[in-house]
This record gives structure tokens, sequence and C-alpha cells, in this order.
């Protein structure tokens, strides 16, 4: 059997690096939209979704994880921003993901910033992609009427953000964004994440300020759910000490977890080429923020003394990337842009180097990986 998923895995891998050119020639915004419809067509059809699982699926049993009373097959997940209004939840699990979180969602409707077709830049030698969207999806209400009768197969998390219409910044308008979101999903989902780190967005990142977040925190103690667990998705780009005061604001107000990190801003970071740089808008995903999100998981499961949950996410390519959050500390792993370069097998590919990285350190679990690289002090 092992042989077979090396074929597959090879197969798919030179296919995808062979027709990668052509899909490039799209700009990313397109390209995100046509192959949308291709993953929509093959998920509506049985054929369809048969050709999906022979090509991508993979289990394997020391995989299994349990984080926050959520059962997942496998610790990797589709990042928030591949799919902003929730449409492709049925090709997910044949993909051979073990979740997906879903939007950013926001309380109102968010064409998102203007440009449109022209948001997203690929910066091939930097592996990374500058994004510009700015939370442009079709509205809580909208698509949680669409997904409110949806049966999942594998756990799904809903990203909320607040709504990027304008530019002022009013406290209590914008909590009750965020809540509008979170009471249209009371029913559908497993967990959220309550995004206050859009890099894009035309009032910056106000929930950064410590007063901000315990109000917004405060508000968000009211609606919880008991089963639901909640976590607060942090920017790439802060001081120690703002990360500091999220953390410690997040474990006073019993938040479950902390998804680490959102994108990086070209203005903050090194770690990619100059002159692929063609926009002057944006924050970058990739490897330009695999470093940073890593170094900011090792900080925080350090200071939280590995007592809460940690999504990491940023610049996972291989099983290796994936390997190296997870014994840092993080108990589950996200991403957009490996599977943008890489290709779509590239998720059970990371999958099958786990379950060999796993036995390797003779851990029989995930559970035993986490933060074993990065004993607590
Ligand atoms: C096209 C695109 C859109 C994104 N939109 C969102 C979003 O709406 N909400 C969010 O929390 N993060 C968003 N992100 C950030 C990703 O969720 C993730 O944190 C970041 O891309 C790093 O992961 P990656 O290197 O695997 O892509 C977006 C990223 C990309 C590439």
């Amino acid at each position: 059997m092992k042989l077979i998923y090396v074929l597959r895995g090879q197969i798919n891998y030179w296919f995808y690096r062979a027709i990668r050119p052509l899909i490039f020639l799209w700009s990313g915004e397109e390209a995100h939209n046509k192959l949308k419809k291709v993953g929509l067509l093959l998920a509506s059809n049985f054929l369809g979704r048969s050709i999906l699982r022979v090509l991508f699926y993979y289990q394997h049993k020391s995989l299994n994880t349990t984080v926050d009373g959520v059962k997942y097959d496998n610790p990797i997940g589709l990042s928030a921003g591949f799919d902003k209004d929730g449409e492709l939840t049925d090709a997910y699990p044949l993909m051979g993901f073990g979740f997906a979180e879903l939007g950013s969602f926001t309380g109102d409707v968010c064409p998102g910033n203007p440009g449109v077709g022209r948001r997203l830049f690929r910066l091939v030698k930097s592996k990374s992609i500058l994004v510009w969207y700015g939370l442009n999806n079709q509205g809580a209400q909208a698509i949680a009427k669409r997904l409110k009768d949806k049966k999942f197969k594998i756990p799904i998390g809903i990203s909320a953000a607040k709504t990027n219409n304008f530019a002022d910044f009013d406290l209590q308008d914008s909590i009750d964004d965020y809540l509008k979101t979170v009471n249209a999903f009371t029913d559908i989902g497993h967990y959220y994440t309550i995004n206050i780190s859009c890099p894009n967005t035309q009032d910056g990142e106000p929930f950064v300020d410590k007063k901000n977040l315990n109000t917004l925190l405060d508000a968000l103690d009211q609606v919880k759910q008991e089963t639901k667990p909640v976590y607060v998705k942090m920017a790439a780009d802060l001081e120690e000490g703002e990360i500091n005061t999220i953390v410690d604001t997040c474990l006073k107000h019993k938040i479950d977890g902390l998804v680490l990190t959102n994108l990086t801003k070209p203005s903050m970071n090194n770690e990619y080429l100059k002159e692929e740089l063609t926009f002057d808008k944006g924050a970058l995903s990739g490897l330009p923020v695999q470093r940073i999100s890593t170094k900011v998981v090792r900080h925080v499961y350090q200071r939280t003394r590995g007592k809460i949950t940690i999504i990491g996410v940023g610049g996972v390519f291989s099983a290796d990337d994936a390997y190296e959050k997870i014994t840092s500390g993080a108990n589950l792993i996200e991403l957009i842009t490996g599977m943008i370069f890489e290709g779509p097998q590239v998720i059970g590919e990371i999958n099958r180097g786990l379950v060999d990285l796993l036995k390797k350190d003779g851990f029989s679990s995930i559970e035993q990986a986490v933060g074993s690289r990065n004993p607590l002090l």
C-alpha cells in the first residue's frame, strides 16, 4: 500500500508541476475563481467525488487527534481566506483535509478592497502570495442560511471578522459586527476563530489594543457556547509585548486557543525577493511568514505553559514544516499557500510524512509530539 501512495504522490506532483505554469497564466483571483468551479463540479457528483478520493485522500490512525473536545481525523486543515463564502465543504474531506476554517465572514456583506481581479499577486521565487482582498464575502447571514442544514464530514471552523466597509473605527459597532457572525453560526460548525488580525482593512487592527480586546472578549463571554471552542487569530508582525498582552487577555477570558499567525506585512519582513513585489499594498503569505509564525508558536506555547490550543499556520509546504510547528507547540496546522504552490496532493503527502516523522521519534499520536522540541522552561 505504501508503494501505491508513493507512486500516487509522485504522479500528482509531476502532473501539478506540468499544469501549474498554465494556471499561473491567470491572475491569482481569476485562477482561484476558475479552480473553485472545478472543485464545486467534482464535489457535486459521485464520479467527481470518487476521483477526488482516489487522487488525494489519505488516512492513518496515528493522525487522529481530539482538541477541545472536537475529533479530527488528521491535524492538517484549510486556513481561513481560501473559502471566503463557505462553498467547497464537500470537497475538503475527500482532498484529505482534517478540518477547514471558512471565511473570514463579516457581519454585513463585504465587497472587499477595490480592484476586483487584481487583489492577489504570486511571488513564485519567494513562495508567497501578496494578498489585498480586504475580507470580501457574502456576509454572515446569507452564508449561514446556505450552510444551515449541511452535514459536514470534517470539523468546520467559522472565522469571524469585522466588516471592512468603513475607515472609521467604532468600538461598539465593531463588536456588534463580530457578534452578528457568531450568532448567525450558533448551530453551524465546530469552532469559532475571531480574526483580529486582517492586515488589509481600512481601520487597521484596533483589537491589538488591550482595552478594545477586553471589551470584545467581554461581549463574546456572554454568547460563548459550552461545546464550541473559541480561538483568536493573531497578526504576524507584533512586538513581544503586544503578543503577551493579547495572550494574557485571552487567558483571562478563557479563550480556548490561538491561531498563529495571519499574513506578514512586506515592510516588516525581509524574507522575500524585493523585485517580485509589484504592488504597494497587501501582506504576504507562505515562506516569508513561515519562520515568524513558528517563532510566535514557540513563544506562545511557553507563555501559556502549553495549556491552551495553538493552531499553527504560515508557510507549511511539507511534512517537515508541519512537524516543526507541531513540535514547537501547535496542536493543529492550517495552510493555503502550500496547496497553491505544491498542488492539492500536498495535504495527503504532509499527512503521510507526519506518520513517518511520528514513528521516527517514537510517538504513537500527534498529542505526544506537540511541544516536544520546545520543553517548558
Ligand atoms: C488568498 C488569501 C486570503 C486570506 N484571507 C484571510 C481571511 O479572510 N481571514 C484570515 O484569518 N486569514 C486570511 N488569510 C491568511 C491565511 O489564513 C494564513 O494565515 C496565511 O496565509 C498563512 O498561511 P499560508 O502560508 O499557509 O498561506 C488569507 C491568506 C490568503 C493566501
